[in-house]
C-alpha cells in the first residue's frame, strides 16, 4: 500500500486553501484539520498521532480541497454539519445550522420555561435542527412538528428525524398554511431575515436565497409569522424568532403591536441581541 507522509503534505494544501478561497493560513489550516478529520474518519486526539495516510485517502483529500476551493462551504461537501454537538444531515436546499442559532436552545434550557409534554412547532425548520435539537435536550416528552416550505428540507428533515429515531409530523408548508389547527405551547422560528439589498449576500452565494432574504428590509416573514402566531398559539404559549443583530426594535414592535406579553431579546456571545420571545395570553 502506498503511504503519503502527512506532515510533508499538511503545508501544501493550507496554501492552496488559502489562496484559493483567499483566506489566513491560520484559518485554513483550520479548514485543513475539518477537512482530514471527514475524511479519515476519525477524531482530533486520534489526527494529532496520525504520520501517514493512504494514496486513496490523499486522492480524496486533494478532490475535497479542489470543490472547497470553488467556494462551496464544507457543510454542502461533506453533506453534514454539526449542531449544539450532534452531525445533522445537511443538503443544498438547507440553510447550513449556525452556531448564533444555538442561543434558541441556551436560553430554553436556562428558563426551562414549560412544562415537558408540550405542543412544539419548528417553523421553517430547515434541516430540523432546531425543533430536534429542542426535543433531545429539554422537551423530551414533547410532541414535535416541524414544517417548511421546500420540499428538499422536508425530506432531509425526515432523514435527521430517522437518524436520531424521533417521531414526529413533518409539514410542507407556507408558514401556517398546512399547519393542523393545534394549539401549540412553544413555537420556534429562524426565519428569513436579510434584506435583499444586504451587502454580505455576495458571501452567501451557494445557501438558498428562500432560506436568507425576506421583504421590508427583512421584516416580512417575521412579521407573517408573529400575526399568524396568534392562532396557534395555547394561552400562554411562547414563540420565539430568531432576527439579525439590528432588527431588535423592529421585532419586539411587532410583537407588541399583536399584544404578546413578556416580550424579551437575548445576546449572543457577540453582545447583539438576535432572538427575541414573546408570551401569548
Ligand atoms: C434561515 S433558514 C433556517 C433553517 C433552520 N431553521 C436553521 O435554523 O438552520 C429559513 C428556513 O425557512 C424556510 N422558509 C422560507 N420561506 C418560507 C415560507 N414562506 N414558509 C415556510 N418556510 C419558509 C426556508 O426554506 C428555510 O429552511
Amino acid at each position: 500500500m502506498i503511504l503519503v507522509n502527512l506532515s510533508e503534505i499538511k503545508q501544501k494544501c493550507i496554501n492552496l486553501i488559502a489562496d484559493n478561497l483567499k483566506i489566513s493560513s491560520r484559518e485554513a489550516s483550520l479548514e485543513l484539520n475539518q477537512i482530514l478529520l471527514f475524511t479519515l474518519k476519525i477524531n482530533n486526539s486520534e489526527l494529532l498521532l496520525k504520520k501517514t495516510i493512504t494514496k486513496s485517502q490523499y486522492n480524496k483529500l486533494i478532490k475535497i480541497i479542489s470543490i472547497r476551493s470553488t467556494g462551496k462551504p464544507l457543510a454542502y461537501i461533506f453533506k453534514e454539519w454539526g449542531f449544539y454537538g450532534r452531525t445533522f444531515y445537511i443538503n443544498e436546499s438547507m440553510l447550513i445550522p449556525r452556531p448564533e442559532t444555538e442561543l434558541i436552545i441556551d436560553v430554553l434550557k436556562e428558563r426551562k420555561i414549560l412544562k415537558d409534554n408540550i405542543q412544539l412547532l419548528d417553523l421553517g425548520a430547515g434541516s430540523g435542527a432546531i425543533g430536534i435539537t429542542a426535543k433531545l435536550e429539554i422537551y423530551n416528552n414533547a410532541d414535535l412538528h416541524l414544517s417548511d416550505i421546500s420540499k428538499r428540507c422536508t425530506r432531509g428533515i425526515k432523514k435527521n428525524l430517522q437518524q436520531f429515531d424521533i417521531q414526529a409530523n413533518v409539514y410542507l408548508s407556507n408558514w401556517f398554511e398546512n399547519i393542523p389547527k393545534i394549539k401549540f405551547d412553544l413555537i420556534l422560528s429562524n426565519p428569513p431575515y436579510i434584506s435583499n439589498k444586504d451587502p454580505h449576500l455576495n458571501e452567501l452565494y451557494f445557501e438558498p436565497k428562500r432560506a436568507l432574504v425576506a421583504k421590508k428590509q427583512g421584516l416580512a416573514d417575521i412579521h407573517t409569522i408573529i400575526e399568524n402566531s396568534v392562532h396557534f398559539l395555547n394561552k400562554d404559549g411562547l414563540i420565539i424568532i430568531e432576527h439579525g443583530y439590528n432588527q431588535k426594535d423592529e421585532v419586539q414592535e411587532i410583537f407588541n403591536r399583536y399584544n404578546f406579553n413578556q416580550i424579551e431579546s437575548y445576546k449572543d456571545l457577540l453582545g447583539h441581541y438576535r432572538i427575541t420571545k414573546g408570551l401569548f395570553s
